[in-house]
């Protein structure tokens, strides 16, 4: 009975893109603070810890048992922005996977009437677009008009029709993920490190427990409502951020930046994310009384040795 009454107090949290580099670490966090976690994924995996369900976006399926006494939904599913060339076709992928997925997701709650305490979705700095500027970005910043901006603002309006009195509503625009486990760090963990470019381009970057923490705080804080920015305080360009990476895992720097024109010939249009960024603020999230354990690069470099 007592184990019963555990099992039907535990809120459960449904996370979307579970088995990637944030969903791994973040289930890992919550169901470490007793909630109940279920994946939602393309495939079954025998090795998952976690409840598993299925969903296919193109056909518009989705196991509806996920949505049973449902609190909250974590939206992290999508194609992997750097990871293929920027085809017609993998764009077309980028914002489907996103956008259809939310889609999906909005009206099978609605129809099984799931009592949603907070939609929470996942979105990015690329918000306010690829360019390399001082302007520091805040919320109420228009989206841009290249690729991401218009990535993200189709996937933030699919994410905003959850909001009703009931259910929050939160985006959090991330910067570049950092963690031991994959992403980005570990592809500029080259045997050589240099600057992309001429180095002055922004790197919005944020450690993954800080990430996953924000991800906690917006369940559990009911004050959280709205798009955030979730990337570390520090302002970094890669030239800097390059030479932190080559001194903390003791790799050769080369000063000289690697040429824009044979990272554009290399990765196509999908250059534009490795050569242009902004400086993007933190005073929202801030505001919220949220504190980030890893202020600086060099401190959240040396906990990820
Ligand atoms: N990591 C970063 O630096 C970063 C920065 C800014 C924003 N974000 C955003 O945060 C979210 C999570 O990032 P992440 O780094 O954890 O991503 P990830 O490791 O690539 O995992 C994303 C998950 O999405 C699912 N997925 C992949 N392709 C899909 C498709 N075509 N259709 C439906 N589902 C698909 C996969 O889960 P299944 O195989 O189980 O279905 C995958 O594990 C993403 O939306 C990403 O754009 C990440």
């Amino acid at each position: 009975m007592a184990v019963f009454c555990i099992f039907t107090l535990m809120k459960k949290v449904l996370i979307t893109g579970g088995t990637g580099l944030i969903g791994k670490r973040l289930s890992f966090l919550l169901a470490s603070k007793g909630y109940e976690v279920r994946v939602l994924s393309r495939s079954k995996s025998p090795e998952s810890k976690y409840t598993t369900f299925i969903w296919n976006v193109k056909d518009q399926f989705i196991e509806e048992e996920a949505f049973q006494d449902l609190d909250y939904i974590i939206h992290l599913a999508g194609a992997g922005i750097a990871d293929k060339k920027w085809s017609e076709k993998r764009k077309k992928e980028i914002i489907d996977s996103r956008v259809q997925s939310t889609n999906l997701l909005y009206n099978t709650s609605k129809r099984l009437k799931t009592p949603l305490k907070a939609f929470i979705s996942a979105s990015a700095t690329g918000y306010y677009g690829s360019v390399t500027t001082a302007t520091i970005f805040t919320e109420t910043d228009q989206p841009a008009n290249d690729f991401l901006g218009k990535v993200c603002r189709l996937w933030e309006e699919s994410i905003f029709q959850f909001k009703n009195d009931k259910t929050r509503t939160v985006a959090l625009r991330t910067g570049i993920v950092l963690s031991n486990d994959g992403g980005a760090l570990k592809k500029m963990k080259t045997p050589l490190v240099t600057p992309l470019g001429d180095g002055k381009q922004y790197m919005p970057w944020i450690h993954i427990d800080d990430l996953c923490e924000i991800y906690i705080k917006a369940i559990e804080d009911e004050d959280f409502e709205g798009a955030y920015n979730a990337i570390a305080p520090e302002h970094i360009t890669n030239y800097s951020f390059s030479k932190a990476i080559a001194k903390t895992f003791k790799i050769p720097f080369l000063p000289i930046g690697a040429p824009s024109f044979i990272l554009k010939i290399v990765f196509g249009k999908m250059a534009t994310i490795i050569l242009n960024g902004s400086r993007v603020s933190t005073g929202k999230i801030e505001k919220t009384g949220f504190k980030f354990k890893f202020k600086s690069l060099d401190k959240a470099l040396k906990n990820l040795i």
